[in-house]
Formats: C-alpha cells, structure tokens, sequence
C-alpha cells in the first residue's frame, strides 16, 4: 500500500492521442478513478492543501466536475453544490452562458444552493481554457459566495486557463505544459 506521497499521479493518466478531434491529446482520469489508492490519495492531497481556506461548501461543474467535488466535500466535512447543464435542476435556478467553440451552453445552480456569505471553492477535474470554470464562478457570485479558492486534477498550463481566474486561490494536483 502506497502512502499519498509515494503516488505519482501522472501515471494514472491515460493520455489518448487524437480524442475528440485530431491534434487533441485527451488527460483522461478514468484510470486514475478506477484505483482506489490512487484515488483517495489524489482527494487527500488536494483536501491537505485547500484546508486552510476556511472552505463552507464545494461547487462543481458536471459531470467530470462531481468526481473531484463530491468526494473532497464529505472529506472536507462541508456540503456540495451541484452546477448542472441547464433544464437538468428541478427547483428554481438562475443561469449564465459561455462560448463554446461552436456555439453557446448554459450551466444552472440552485437560487438556494449557496447562502450569501458563504466561502465556496470551486473543484473540477480539469481547467482547460477556464471557460467552464469562469462561469461556474459567475453563478456562485450571482448568488453572494464568496469564491475563495478553485482545485482541479489537472491544469493544462498552455492553454492558459488560469488567467481567468485572476485573484483567486488556484491548486492543480498535475500541470501538463
Ligand atoms: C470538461 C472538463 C471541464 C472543462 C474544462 O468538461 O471536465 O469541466 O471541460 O474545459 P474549459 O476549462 O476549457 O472550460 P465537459 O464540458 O467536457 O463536460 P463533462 O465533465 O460532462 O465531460
């Protein structure tokens, strides 16, 4: 049995060449997920280094999103807020747009999903072009959060994510430059 240090988590990587489009190398964490070492250790270390941040509750992206921030919310201690594609949510919800490269999405929260005041990380398993996250943060905001920090897995650092998220407290677990 391997202690959290011991686990380098760019093993448990699979990069697939040519996924979704050609040129694209997908970070795919199915193989890290499916090891429940490697796993609980990769939500450790990111619960070890986001502690300090005094964190009320998660907010995460579906659906890769729920598999970072369900599991670091119950080891946190603190409830999940759930951020869905729109017409996905039952209760009343309020929306906000982003690009995609063809076209536009909507993501969704809950009205009651964060109280005003509430110190929110945000936590996914991927920051990319930050899109995703940029309107996550947009949502929580909307409903008086306080954003206070965001983690992810994997950071791709070329695409420069990053610099939407000025001012904010940022963790990737791995960067691939
Ligand atoms: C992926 C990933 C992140 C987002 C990152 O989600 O899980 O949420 O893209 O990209 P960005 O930083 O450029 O916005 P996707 O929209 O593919 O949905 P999924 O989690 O449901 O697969």
């Amino acid at each position: 049995k391997l202690s959290n240090a011991q686990y380098n988590f760019k093993d448990y990587i699979r990069v697939i060449p040519d996924f979704p489009q050609p040129g694209i190398r997908f970070k795919d964490i199915t193989t890290l997920l499916k090891d429940g070492g490697a796993y609980r250790a990769a939500i450790e270390e990111i619960r070890a280094a986001v502690e300090k941040l005094n964190i009320d509750v998660i907010a995460g992206p579906e659906a890769r999103g729920f598999v970072v921030g369900a599991p670091l919310a119950t080891a946190l201690g603190v409830g999940f807020a759930p951020i869905r594609k729109s017409g996905k949510l039952p209760g009343e919800t309020i929306t906000a747009s982003y690009d995609l490269e063809y076209g536009k999405d909507q993501l969704a929260m809950h009205k009651d999903a964060i109280e005003p005041g509430q110190r929110v990380l945000i936590a996914d398993d991927l920051l990319a072009t930050g899109g995703t996250i940029a309107t996550s943060i947009n949502l929580v905001r909307q409903l008086g959060g306080e954003i206070v920090g965001a983690a992810f897995l994997i950071e791709l650092g070329y695409l420069n994510g990053r610099e939407k998220l000025e001012g904010i407290d940022v963790f990737s677990l791995m960067t691939y430059n």
